[in-house]
């Protein structure tokens, strides 16, 4: 999409649409200013078919303007407006363009709105939604569904070209993390994951990518990672991207949990519905949203010592697969009784955060779509946050504020260890019990971390939706990228 702004509003290009912005409390009058059109959208107003609720929208025709159509939006009451509010307001009157099949529009700046950060949350708010995923169907049916709005011009203020730089390359970001996860399992695999790593190391002289094969992961003693990788024909890949632009010794690592299908192995899981084996292409979400903030981190150039490593490979179900009730042993040394093959994400994250010590890191975040049960504590809005540390968890907090992507703290109470201890190895990988079982596999990669600050983010529930919701127009979220990428900079 691209994206220009100018701030005589006379002045303004050629457009297929006009969005003008109101709040609810000051309708008639515009939340932006609008002299050559105002006699145009009186009328609907004053017979009261738009009354400028969030989000509300009022397609209405004019006739020798700039524009041919127009847009009411509403922004709700001007009080209560937020960052989010005020994202998801602008989304729905992309998606009406969209329906209409419109290609180049005009949007009145929001100017009344008293907001740090406006003029990057409007652009969010319009491109964030302006994604569509449709390359699986036939060309005749893609046409009757939406298209994707290409120019957008901001009327009546100008904007700081390095903020429009940003939202581009942060919004390319989340866009291509949605389509790593909606694409097919059997496009992208473990190795597909381990190229797009690879390719990254263009984006900048800083970024160094080494991928790990199957033999140079057993040379590591990875036999968490392998034993997963068992039951499928696909090797398994350990993508390694080290970002260092400074000379400080402050490292982050990051970790994504790449299961690129996730059968549940010899414990299968069930075919559709929540959690079903259906939506389990979305098991590499957590590593989706890693390359997300590496490709954001090269291309802006942004100051900060960043590794993310990338475990993927997918949990089959064969003749090869491991087995449930043996014992397996791990990158750290430790011996892992595998009491159920479908809790196989915490197993290859845990030779991960342990493969991580050796970078001395300040921090480690690890990011994956690990239980189901965070949906039934927190829903599928809200992620799940688990760390040691609260001053990662303040920052993390801070950065969700800001996003808009959410999270809530889950408590890592020691209690709930015993649930986790094994008459035959050092530790068993699930209790056997759903009670808490978030909090035990939080508990479960805790015993990994070596005392570093760390912190794990569960997206089981915010990664994947079940349905298209605000700028989340397809069920991938991406989810965690711009979240990830606020905190390294707060840091
Ligand atoms: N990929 C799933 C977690 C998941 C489930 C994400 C539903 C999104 C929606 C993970 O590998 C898994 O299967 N976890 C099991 C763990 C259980 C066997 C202890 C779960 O949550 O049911
Ligand atoms: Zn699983």
């Amino acid at each position: 999409m691209k994206i220009s702004s100018i701030r005589d509003q006379l002045k303004r290009n050629n457009a297929d649409l006009l969005i003008i912005p109101f709040f609810e409390n000051k309708i008639p009058e515009a939340a932006s200013e609008m002299d050559d059109i105002e006699r145009d959208i009186k009328w609907p107003i004053e017979l009261g078919d738009f009354k400028a609720k969030e989000g509300e929208t009022l397609l209405i025709y004019t006739q020798g303007k700039k524009e041919n159509r127009i847009i009411l939006l509403g922004l709700g009451i001007e009080k209560k407006l937020n960052a989010e509010s005020l994202r998801v307001s602008f989304a729905s009157a992309i998606k009406e363009a969209q329906k209409l099949k419109v290609k180049k529009i005009n949007i009145l700046f929001p100017k009344k709105c008293k907001m740090h950060n406006l003029a990057k949350i409007v652009l969010e708010g319009i491109y964030l939604p302006n994604y569509l995923f449709n390359h699986l169907k036939k060309d005749s049916l893609k046409d009757l569904d939406r298209s994707l709005v290409e120019e957008v011009q901001i009327v009546g203020e100008e904007i700081d070209k390095k903020i429009i730089e940003k939202v581009d390359v942060v919004v390319t970001a989340v866009h291509m993390v949605r389509d790593l996860v909606n694409n097919n399992a059997d496009e992208e695999t473990p190795q597909r994951l381990a190229e797009v790593a690879k390719e990254m190391e263009q984006l900048s002289p800083f970024l160094k990518v080494t991928v790990l094969n199957k033999e140079q992961i057993i040379n590591e003693k990875m036999d968490l990672l392998l034993s997963v990788n068992r039951g499928s024909f696909r090797e398994p890949t350990f993508s390694i991207l080290q970002y260092m632009p400074t000379k400080s010794e402050d490292i982050t690592v990051l970790i994504g949990k790449g299961i690129t299908y996730d059968t549940g192995g010899l414990s299968l899981k069930i075919g559709e519905g929540r959690g079903g084996m259906n939506t389990m292409k979305s098991d590499m979400s957590g590593a989706a949203a890693v390359l997300g903030v590496m490709y954001s981190l090269a291309k802006l150039n942004i100051n900060k010592n960043v590794i993310a490593l990338i475990p993927a490979t997918e949990n089959a179900i064969g003749s090869r697969s491991y087995k449930p009730g043996d014992v397996y042993s791990s990158h750290s040394g430790k011996t892992v009784e595998v009491m159920n093959t479908d809790a196989e994400g915490r197993l290859i994250l845990a030779d991960a955060i342990s493969y991580a010590v050796k970078f001395k890191p300040s921090r480690i975040i690890d990011i994956a779509s690990l239980t189901g049960a965070i949906v039934v504590s927190l829903g599928e809005e809200i992620a799940g946050l688990f760390s040691n540390d609260k001053q990662i968890v303040e920052t993390l907090k801070k950065a969700s504020d800001e996003c808009g992507e959410l999270l809530w703290e889950m408590p890592l109470f020691k209690e709930y260890k015993k649930l986790l201890k094994s008459d035959i190895a050092d530790i068993k990988n699930t209790s056997g019990g759903r009670e808490g079982s978030s909090i035990v596999a939080a508990l479960f990669l805790q015993e990994f971390v070596n005392g570093i600050s760390w912190a794990h983010l569960d997206i089981g529930g915010t990664s994947y939706y079940s349905k298209p919701k605000g700028y989340y127009t397809t069920l991938a979220t991406g989810y965690g990228t711009r979240l990830l990428l606020d905190f390294i900079e707060k840091l």
